[in-house]
């Protein structure tokens, strides 16, 4: 016998909680999720909106106008047509966007064009030319540095500002003592090229191209 005001629960009545319970979890968030889709629609049903950018790239100056959501590497493949920047993950996650900004490599996919204003950037195709290649471009071709050659601009650009580094003094992860120059070790360019994928895994000719133009061993 059940005591006085103690509820009697059955199967039936527990499934019927239940199932009332879980409809009114289930609900704002499908409201939200409505509220969400309308306000992204609205949002793309407004106008972009656009700044005037001048930028230097390769030695000449650009004047664009772009949205404000543009990256560096969509302004140079889609506005410059310079598609030698290759976009890989466009996550800063392979290095394939690798260009120079201020004489620094920059992952070209993790900052906007303008940000940029006024900047100087250099491309692959600003590195060397076909009658003159850059001596790391001349290196990797030499060596085999490459197999698809997806992801050779950005490792080209980032090998020559890698070696601009060690000359600099700039020490790495692995570098030893902090206070001593570093060299163009196996290890160091190793380390500092991390940061630069290559799915066709060339990286033992890219170390022996890069090793050459340091004068080192790879
Ligand atoms: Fe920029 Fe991969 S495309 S890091
Ligand atoms: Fe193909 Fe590097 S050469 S991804």
């Amino acid at each position: 016998m059940d005591e006085p005001g103690e509820i009697m629960i059955t199967r039936r009545n527990l499934l019927k909680m239940g199932a009332a319970s879980a409809t009114a979890i289930a609900a704002p968030p499908f409201a939200s999720a409505q509220e969400a889709k309308s306000d992204a629609s609205s949002a793309a049903s407004r106008p972009p909106v656009t700044i005037p950018l001048s930028i230097e790239v390769n030695g000449e100056v650009e004047h664009l106008e772009v949205d404000t959501r543009t990256t560096l590497l969509d302004a140079l493949r889609e506005h410059l047509h310079l598609t030698g920047t290759k976009k890989g993950c466009d996550h800063g996650q392979c290095g394939a966007c690798t260009v120079h900004v201020n004489g620094r490599r920059t992952n070209s996919c993790l900052t906007l064009a303008v940000m940029q204003q006024g900047a100087s950037v250099t491309t692959i195709e600003g590195l060397g030319t076909r009658a003159s290649l850059h001596p790391m471009q001349a290196a990797f071709v030499k060596h085999d540095g490459y197999q698809c050659g997806y992801c050779t601009p950005g490792q080209i650009c980032s090998a020559v500002a890698v070696l601009d580094e060690i000359r600099q003094g700039i020490p790495s992860h692995v570098s030893a003592d902090l206070t001593a120059r570093p060299q163009a070790t196996a290890a160091e360019v190793r380390e500092r090229m991390s940061g630069n994928i290559c799915r066709c895994g060339a990286y033992s000719n890219i170390a022996v191209a890069i090793a050459e133009v340091a004068g080192s061993k790879a």
